[in-house]
């Protein structure tokens, strides 16, 4: 049995990892671009990044391709598992996003494929501010998911972001950075203060009051 709780994830497999990575095998071989999110996250050039809830490891692997320093995080041990075949070069840890202590910051904590929505509704805060504990001074929390009737809506993701000490610097429709105009899925990226001192010693009872800084758009 496993030592980690699944009831962390409301995320359910309907078929097979395999199927899950043929579905962007195909995707990718019928010329979508499969790594918008790398993309983006690359974009920040990053030396460092957690993959939370990495699932198959898709977008780590390519991050790690990259040559960026890649830890990949999910509670699903059939996940990690395919992910670990692909790439047993990468660090794979199997944990829940809301408990997990890797005892390092990163420059970008990355949330990709919908990881918010899957977190066990009423969890979502406690992986918020654990995620930023795992940020680097001036680091970012890059999220997308798509917004749906009773699901996290933007405005509690941004609350619980805020309470974690985190700012919303920027907000897009999509990884290629599509305007957001209230659409159906967002792609959120919020900045820890560049002064804020070492994160995984932050007491999250105390809130960043800084009302000079403002964050860039
Ligand atoms: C839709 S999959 C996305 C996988 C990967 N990010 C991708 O884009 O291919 C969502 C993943 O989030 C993980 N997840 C959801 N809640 C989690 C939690 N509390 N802790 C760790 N992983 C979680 C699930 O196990 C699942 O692998």
């Amino acid at each position: 049995m496993s030592a980690v709780d699944p009831s962390a994830s409301t995320w359910k497999l309907s078929s097979s990892t395999d199927d899950y990575d043929k579905r962007w095998a195909e995707m990718a071989a019928s010329g979508e671009n499969t790594h918008g999110e790398a993309d983006l996250i690359a974009h920040f050039a990053p030396a460092s990044v957690l993959d939370g809830g990495c699932g198959t490891g898709r977008v780590a692997i390519e991050l790690a391709r990259r040559g960026i320093d890649v830890v990949g995080v999910d509670v699903d041990a059939q996940m990690l598992a395919a992910a670990q075949v692909k790439a047993p070069n990468v660090q794979w840890v199997q944990s829940d996003l809301a408990t997990v202590d890797l005892g390092r910051t990163f420059d970008v904590v990355a949330l990709p494929g919908n990881v918010m929505i899957f977190v066990s509704p009423g969890h979502e805060g406690a992986v918020a501010a654990n995620l930023a504990r795992h940020l680097s001074p001036g680091g970012r929390l890059i999220a997308g998911f798509q917004l749906r009737p009773g699901s996290l809506d933007l405005s509690t993701y941004d609350q619980l972001c805020h309470e974690a000490g985190l700012s919303l610097e920027q907000r897009w429709a999509t990884w290629s950075c599509q305007p957001f105009d209230g659409g159906d899925y967002a792609v959120s990226i919020h900045l820890l203060h560049p002064t804020m001192r070492s994160p995984l010693e932050w007491d999250p009872r105390t809130r960043y009051n800084d009302r000079s800084w403002r964050p860039r758009v």
